[in-house]
């Protein structure tokens, strides 16, 4: 495979981020889920109004992982108060990585993650962290293997439905 590249998203690219982000999402878990809570979450989670405020928040970036200039997976990473949880200044939080299918197993995952570690060190992070559906294997062992440990749970809402994500983080 040609290399890919890792490209920060501007405030410009909101159908793009958009479509990879729905695309992602329903691949990872439309199998999971009821049409309906996947419809709802899609449309407001992914809505261009509040894609187009993440890109313009000064403690959110998003990067793209392209090929030949096509975007094959993304990242979402947040700080400071814009972090879903803990909002501890010192911290990180990794909010979405994602892969679509048909690119999977070829390290995109492990560059889009390359990324976040370094964009951490430079901010003199202490951890990053993150939330991960506790039914979402592959996830899981992705994260143990770049040295992410469990250390607490949180409850996570699609559409109608309460689902438990499991806690990790990474030291620094
Ligand atoms: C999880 C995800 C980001 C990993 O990205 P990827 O590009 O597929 O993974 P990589 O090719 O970079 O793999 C890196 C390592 O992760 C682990 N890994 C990747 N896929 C795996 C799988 N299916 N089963 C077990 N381990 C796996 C392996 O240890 C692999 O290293 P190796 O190839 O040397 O064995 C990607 O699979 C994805 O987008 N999944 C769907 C979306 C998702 O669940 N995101 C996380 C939401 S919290």
């Amino acid at each position: 495979m040609e290399p890919i590249k890792i490209e920060r998203v501007g405030a410009s690219d909101i159908l793009p981020l958009q479509e990879v982000a729905r695309k992602t999402f329903f691949q990872t878990f439309a199998g999971d889920n009821s049409e309906a809570n996947m419809k709802d979450y899609l449309d407001e989670r992914f809505s261009a109004e509040r894609l187009g405020a993440q890109l313009n928040d000064v403690n959110s970036e998003f990067y793209f992982a392209t090929l030949r200039g096509a975007v094959v997976g993304y990242l979402k990473m947040n700080y400071g108060e814009s972090q879903t949880e803990l909002q501890d200044e010192g911290a990180v939080e990794i909010e979405r990585i994602y892969v679509l299918r048909e690119y999977q197993g070829k390290k995109v995952g492990q560059l889009l993650f390359g990324k976040a570690l370094s964009v951490a060190q430079e901010m003199g992070a202490k951890y990053i962290w993150l939330g991960v559906w506790e039914n979402n294997r592959k996830a899981i062992e992705f994260y143990r293997k770049n040295g992410f440990v469990e250390f607490g749970q949180h409850v996570f809402r699609l559409g109608n439905d309460d689902q438990t994500d499991i806690l990790m983080k990474h030291i620094l």
